[in-house]
């Protein structure tokens, strides 16, 4: 089979990681205990999916133990980091690292509901249990089902063009939002 054959797809994959980099997301790690081992990996590609059931989605290289360890478990926790927590994103990006004994080392967490660990003084968490785990072509989707979640105030950590950044606010004209319903002059909602 030729190349072309074998793929028959006409944009590189390295053509959308390439635009994808001008998409700014937060920063969050994504954390399971199967048996009595730590997995942690920073992700980007954390989104809420659903609100009825509430589900939460992550895609990850679906070759990482990380997806093995969750599918064991059966739980995963997501916790996104706030501005000064760049180094934690960095630790848990480095190949291995989520994984090797003593990574989590020095770095604060707790159990909430699941069992799965929940980074002390992130910006907000989710802890799941696993609701299914879909292919993704190259990587895994491991939704979560939501059973605690919790946020606090502070500045998100971003990440664009391969940097982290914090928020700089824009001041724009305020514009109705388009999934609420008009609601009469006066009215507070
Ligand atoms: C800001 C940032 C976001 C990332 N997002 C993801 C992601 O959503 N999914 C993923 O599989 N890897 C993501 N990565 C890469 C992994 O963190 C990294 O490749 C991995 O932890 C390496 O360890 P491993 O090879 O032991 O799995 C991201 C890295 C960074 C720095």
């Amino acid at each position: 089979m030729t190349a072309q054959a074998d793929r028959p797809w006409a944009i590189r994959g390295e053509a959308v990681r390439q635009a994808a980099r001008a998409c700014a997301t937060g920063v969050a790690i994504l954390t399971t205990k199967s048996g009595d081992e730590l997995f942690a990996k920073t992700v980007s590609s954390f989104v809420t999916l659903s609100m009825d059931p509430p589900l939460i989605s992550v895609a990850v290289t679906k070759h990482s133990p990380l997806v093995q360890a969750v599918s064991d478990s059966g739980r995963l926790a997501v916790s996104v980091l706030r501005v000064g927590q760049e180094h934690l994103s960095q630790r848990f990006a480095t190949p291995g690292a989520g994984h090797a004994s003593g990574a989590f080392t020095g770095v604060r967490t707790r159990i909430e509901a699941t069992g799965a660990p929940v980074l002390d003084e992130c910006l907000s968490w989710f802890d799941c249990t696993l609701y299914n785990v879909l292919p993704g072509g190259d990587h895994s989707i491991l939704i979560g089902l939501p059973v605690a979640v919790a946020s606090s105030e502070g500045e998100p950590l971003l990440y664009h063009e391969g940097d982290y950044h914090a928020l700089t606010p824009l001041t724009v004209p305020s514009a109705p939002c388009p999934d609420r319903a008009p609601t009469a002059p006066g009215v507070r909602t």
